[in-house]
C-alpha cells in the first residue's frame, strides 16, 4: 500500500513535470512562430509594394525654414513641371527656375490656383494642405532660395 501511494505521487510529479515541459515547448513554439510571422510579414510588405506605388511623402518642415531649394522646387517638379516646363508650357507659365516660381508666387496667381478647389493646380486636384502651406511659409520667410 505504502509503495503504491509513493508510486502514485511519483506519477503525479512526473505528469506535472510533463505539463511543465509541454508548456515550455509551447512557449518556444509560440515565440518561434511569432518571430517567423514577423519576419515574413516584414519581408512581404517590403517586397510587394512596388517602388513607384509609394506616393512621395509631401515635404514637411518640422521647425525648419522653408526655402526654394529644400521644399518648393521638389513640389514644383513633382506636381507642376510636367505642364509648366519645356518649350510650350500650359497657360504660357514656366515654373522651371527660382525666379519664375518666385514671380508667379509674388503676383498671387500661383498661391491662388493651388488653393482654388474649383479650378485647382495641379489640375488633378488640390495638393495636401501641408504642402500648400509651404508656399505661404515661403512667402512669409521672404522667398529664400537656399
Ligand atoms: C496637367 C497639367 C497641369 C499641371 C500638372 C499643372 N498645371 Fe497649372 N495650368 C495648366 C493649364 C492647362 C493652365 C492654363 C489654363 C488655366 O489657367 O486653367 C494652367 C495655368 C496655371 C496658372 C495660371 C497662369 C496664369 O497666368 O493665369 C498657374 C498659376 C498654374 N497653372 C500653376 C500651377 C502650379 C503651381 C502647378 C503645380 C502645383 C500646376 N500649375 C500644375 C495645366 C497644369
Amino acid at each position: 500500500m505504502g509503495d503504491e501511494s509513493s508510486h502514485g505521487s511519483l506519477k503525479a510529479e512526473m505528469s506535472i513535470f510533463k505539463i511543465l515541459m509541454m508548456k515550455k515547448t509551447a512557449i518556444v513554439y509560440f515565440l518561434l512562430l511569432t518571430f517567423f510571422t514577423a519576419t515574413i510579414l516584414t519581408s512581404c510588405t517590403k517586397g510587394f509594394i512596388p517602388e513607384d506605388d509609394i506616393t512621395p511623402n509631401p515635404p514637411t518642415n518640422p521647425g525648419g525654414t522653408v526655402t526654394y531649394q529644400t521644399h518648393i522646387s521638389s513640389v514644383i517638379s513633382n506636381s507642376c513641371i510636367g505642364c509648366h516646363g519645356g518649350s510650350n508650357p500650359e497657360g504660357n507659365l514656366l515654373l522651371e527656375s527660382y525666379t519664375q516660381v518666385r514671380s508667379a508666387t509674388e503676383n498671387g496667381t500661383l498661391i491662388q490656383r493651388i488653393n482654388d478647389a474649383t479650378d485647382p493646380m495641379p489640375t488633378s486636384g488640390l495638393l495636401p494642405a501641408q504642402t500648400r502651406a509651404l508656399f505661404d511659409e515661403w512667402v512669409q520667410n521672404g522667398y529664400l532660395e537656399n
